[in-house]
């Protein structure tokens, strides 16, 4: 096959991880026989420098003509004074508009060989193999009015959490069907104790548990699955929730794996097109150091063969190529234990590339 890649490096790690994901493509296209044609564009800090816009017009068009969109990360503290008219952030949530990326998917899986590495105790983590499905462009991120309202008695300021049912059913839809390929079981996480934005969100996710007879249903408050997720976090399968829940939570499963440099994500529209990027940020203190753990976005490219291009064999092989390396005891920085030898960023991608040259 063919297919269109618009590559956003950004900022800190990015370009040095966006490289590796490119370096694995490439080995893909070769071994079975598929065509990737790559272009760059600015996001981010670097898009601000360049252009001060932290997410130009061309770059935003380069990605709406591609099949699927590689984002290295975005931000850093050479951007992030609060009083800054233009940020870096504003830049990925007009792109996650814009694009219509409404599905972020973020699956936290604990490999055995790394399974020492989290904090939490290795018979709590290992079985852990679950999926977060968060909603990506409604609630408070995007929710109008949201801004400043000072006045008399002082400073003030306001964010609303505005969804429709029509936002909530296509999310539920997504994380049914998701279910469905796995464990078949889904929990939905509100606070419908306290918002009603969360009333909505229970009612129309009942609704649509109705289509899905085969799929466990279960819902949760926010704090109570906050709090399961360290004392049983192998029950979860698909956790379904709203954008902000979703982003505090995904942090936090995001630590039972040990290590961020692990996790890799989708940001998915109607369709097939998605945004693949690792989790993990622009970690700006290791940048151009060369010891950035790349596998998060190689996974991520996983994500994008298996979603957008229906290349499930191909992903595969990079699944396993990942986990050989990992079992074969080559650990980046990030990973490693006190003592252990370390892999820079481009030697872990170069032993991903052969390993699945060899499968
Ligand atoms: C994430 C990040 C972003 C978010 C920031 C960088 C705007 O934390 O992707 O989880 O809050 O969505
Ligand atoms: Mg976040």
């Amino acid at each position: 096959m063919q297919a269109k890649i618009t590559l956003l490096p950004g900022d800190g790690i990015g370009p040095e991880v966006v490289a590796e994901g490119v370096k694995i493509l490439k080995t893909i296209g070769q071994k079975f026989g598929h065509t990737f044609q790559f272009t760059e564009a600015l996001a981010g800090g670097i898009a601000i420098d360049e252009t001060g816009n932290p997410l130009p017009d061309e770059s935003l068009a380069a990605c709406q003509r591609a099949d699927a969109v590689l984002l290295g990360a975005v931000g850093g503290p050479k951007w992030s004074d609060p009083s800054a008219k233009v940020r870096p952030e504003q830049g990925l949530l007009r792109l996650r508009k814009e694009l219509g990326l409404f599905a972020n998917i973020r699956p936290v899986k604990v490999y055995p060989a790394l399974a020492d590495a989290s904090t939490l105790k290795r018979e709590v983590v290992e079985k852990v193999d679950l999926v977060i499905v968060r909603e990506l462009t409604g609630g408070l991120y995007f929710g109008q009015p949201q801004g400043r309202r000072d006045n008399e008695q002082g400073r003030a300021a306001v964010d609303t959490m505005y969804y429709t049912e029509m936002e909530i059913r296509r999310l539920m839809r997504v994380s049914f069907e998701l279910a469905r390929q796995r464990r078949k079981k889904i929990t939905s996480v509100d606070k419908a104790n306290v918002l009603a934005s969360s009333r909505l969100w229970r009612e129309v996710a009942h609704e649509v548990a109705t289509e899905y007879p085969d799929v466990a249903y279960e819902d949760i408050l926010v704090d109570s699955c906050s709090m399961y997720l360290i004392r049983h976090p192998s029950d979860f399968d698909v956790i379904a929730t709203e954008n902000m829940f979703g982003d505090i939570l995904s942090d936090e499963a995001s630590m039972l794996v040990g290590s961020l440099g692990m996790l890799p994500s989708a940001s998915l529209a109607e369709g097939k097109f998605g945004l693949y990027e690792p989790i993990h940020g622009s970690a700006p203190d290791i940048a151009g150091k060369g010891i950035a753990n790349p596998l998060a976005t190689i996974l991520s490219i996983a994500m994008m063969l298996r979603t957008s291009f229906d290349l499930s064999q191909e992903a595969n092989a990079i699944e396993q190529a990942v986990e050989a390396v990992l079992i074969d005891g080559h650990r980046s920085a990030d990973l490693a234990m006190p003592g252990q030898p370390k892999v820079s960023t481009t030697e872990m991608g170069d032993l991903v590339s052969e390993s699945i040259v060899n499968s």
